[in-house]
């Protein structure tokens, strides 16, 4: 259940919660105030040239508010937004379709485009560097190439990986930003916003409590604040305070730090079943019966956050932070013995 909180889910009704909480004007949009901060420069003087904005790279852990920079864009500037992903762009001829649709000014957002292809990605280049499409027509030896001119666009391109971009593409994009975890204070401006758009009562000591636990997450702190919703109207409770918030919170197992179940899950598999590590990602994915690519996204950047985990080139370690708080005793280290050691302790 707690899994759902945290990690992006696909279900229709969470897409549908999370479109209807998205700030939609850059005003509207909470936190990152640098990046608010030079966006607004670099729109301003885009619209004043009346040129369409410079390609955008956006990337960050899952909920930070990608996609929903990717539309306030469009938005500011007064365009169309086409969304796409990577994986979605299979072969050159999809993304042609897409780019050749595109108006002057239009944005394409590609969502994931570390999982563009090679090929896809080829052909990309030109477009965002002539805003040129170089088309193959014919077979073999009287193949030719054609090229197409394409109407100025931007590109904006979010992804969560962004070591997995290849320099080429990375380095044609003229604006890059990185999305940052949000502060507390940042997390409960979110939480009134939503609890008003969504006619939710919360004092000031309720949206706090669940700020705490939303591991700097926009999206997780709606969705904990969905859920303390739902159970405050179930109870029949107008107005959701800090002692509601917390003994649903806690009864939905997620803890003052905001790690849930899956957490707690990968730091005691890495503790117990491993002996705190070194631990490959394939080994806690079978171990823990998550999929890697979740635990690399969504659990692994915040444990490291927190300084629970550590990356070593042999694999993830737990660190002294993550015994104590799983309140286990902690391994002796080399040279220095330990009150928890089983020979200290008798
Ligand atoms: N700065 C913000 N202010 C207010 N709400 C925000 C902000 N950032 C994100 N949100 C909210 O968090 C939710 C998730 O944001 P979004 O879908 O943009 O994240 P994302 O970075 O695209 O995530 P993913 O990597 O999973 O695609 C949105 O529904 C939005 O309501
Ligand atoms: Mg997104």
């Amino acid at each position: 259940m707690a899994d759902r909180i945290i990690a992006a889910s696909e279900r229709p009704e969470d897409a549908l919660y999370d479109r209807q909480l998205r700030p939609r004007r850059l005003e509207e949009f909470i936190g990152q105030p640098r990046l608010k901060q030079q966006l607004r420069v670099f729109i301003q003087a885009a619209r004043q040239r009346g040129e369409p904005l410079e390609h955008v790279l956006l990337h960050g852990p899952p909920g930070l508010g990608k996609t929903t920079l990717a539309n306030i864009l469009a938005n500011e500037m007064s365009a169309k937004i086409k969304t796409t992903s990577g994986p979605a762009i299979e072969r050159p001829g999809d993304l042609a379709a897409d780019l050749t649709r595109l108006e002057h000014g239009d944005i394409l957002f590609i969502d994931e485009i570390h999982r563009l292809s090679r090929t896809v990605e080829e052909y990309l280049y030109p477009a965002m560097e002539d805003f040129a499409l170089d088309l193959l027509t014919g077979k073999g030896p009287s193949a030719t190439s054609i090229r197409l001119a394409l109407k100025p666009f931007t590109l904006v391109g979010a992804t969560t990986r962004p070591a997995l971009l290849t320099g080429p593409l990375r380095e044609r994009f003229g604006i890059v930003f990185s999305l940052e975890y949000y502060d507390v204070e940042a997390l409960v401006q979110i939480v009134f916003r939503s609890a008003r758009i969504l006619g939710t009562a919360i004092d000031p000591s309720g949206a706090e409590e669940i700020a705490r636990r939303a591991r700097g997450t926009p999206r997780v702190a709606n969705r904990l604040l969905k859920r303390v919703r739902d159970y405050a109207q179930v109870r029949g409770v107008p107005s959701i305070d800090a002692p509601l918030a917390r003994g649903i919170l806690e009864e939905l197992e997620v803890d003052e730090l905001g790690l849930d179940d899956v957490d707690r899950k990968l730091l005691h598999a890495l503790v117990e079943k491993f002996g705190g590590g070194p631990v490959g990602l394939k080994t806690l994915s079978a171990a823990t019966g998550q999929d890697e690519d979740t635990i690399e996204d969504v659990y692994e950047p915040f444990l490291l956050r927190l300084g629970f985990l550590d990356r070593t080139p042999r694999g993830r370690v737990a660190t002294r932070a993550a015994y104590l708080h799983l309140g286990l005793p902690t391994p002796r280290l080399v040279g220095q013995p330990s009150l928890f050691d089983s020979g200290a302790a008798e």
